[in-house]
């Protein structure tokens, strides 16, 4: 018989619900205090092992789904997924979306001045392997005026969501790149605080960077826990844009 334990509810390092600078979030956050609900066997549980069935095959390499290469710069993001006692977390789905490089969404919400790409959608699923790591080819997206405020530019972000071993682990998170000075002065960054924010930032990373092919970046992924991976401030919600 497996014992199964309730995961830590760890909000170290979490973004809060309600962050004004984040303007959506004034309306879209909690009025009431949260109702924590028991962790059962329904949380405590998830479909772990058997996500080909349920998700269909891998798509890894995002610059790889149309008749021609995409533009933009060429990039590799690898990583592990860790749950909260350090251990891999194996076989779960990593889900991928972003903007092409010139920071435009396949979305009918998404209308600004900035080229389609008709080699790229965006969107990609990769699984983790025995050791909980993961990697997948993509073009660096672009950055987008979102229109929070005035002169408003979301840093160049990927967006990721992880079932991990259970309901409980869910995650969906968004990564940024080392070198962006947008990230500084974004609302949706900033709402995680300081120094939680570092581990939205992926690291630049030559041993993944392939040799007349691609750049690499490492990004690791903590479900819950202590050092866990925080969690984009509009988690669950209307996340296809910003
Ligand atoms: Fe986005």
């Amino acid at each position: 018989m497996t014992l199964i334990l309730p995961y830590a509810r760890e909000d170290a390092g979490q973004p809060p619900s309600l962050h004004p600078p984040y303007v959506s979030t004034v309306p879209r956050s909690p009025r009431q205090p949260l109702v924590r609900i028991p962790q059962t066997l329904t949380e405590l549980t998830g479909p772990a092992g058997c996500w080909d069935n349920l998700m269909g095959e891998s798509l890894f390499d995002l610059t790889d789904q149309h008749l021609a290469r995409p533009l933009g710069q060429r990039i590799v993001v690898a990583g592990r997924v860790l749950d909260e006692q350090g251990r891999p977390v194996r076989g779960t789905v990593m889900e991928i979306w972003q903007a092409n490089a010139a920071g435009r969404y396949i979305h009918k919400k998404d209308q600004w001045d900035a080229p389609h790409d008709p080699n790229f959608t965006g969107a990609g699923r990769v699984i983790t392997d025995d050791e909980g790591r993961y990697r997948f080819v993509t073009v660096r997206p672009g950055a987008y005026p979102w229109g929070n405020h005035h002169n408003a530019w979301r840093p160049s972000h990927i967006h990721l969501s992880l079932l991990g071993p259970a309901f409980a682990t869910r995650l969906v998170t968004q990564m940024y790149f080392p070198d962006d000075p947008l990230i500084e002065i974004d609302p949706i960054a900033n709402a995680v605080p300081s120094p939680y924010r570092q581990r939205l930032v992926s690291r630049f990373d030559i041993e993944t960077t392939q040799p007349d092919w691609a750049l690499g970046y490492l990004f690791d992924v903590v479900l819950r826990g202590r050092g866990a991976t925080p969690l984009d401030p509009e988690y669950g919600e209307d996340d296809h844009h910003d």
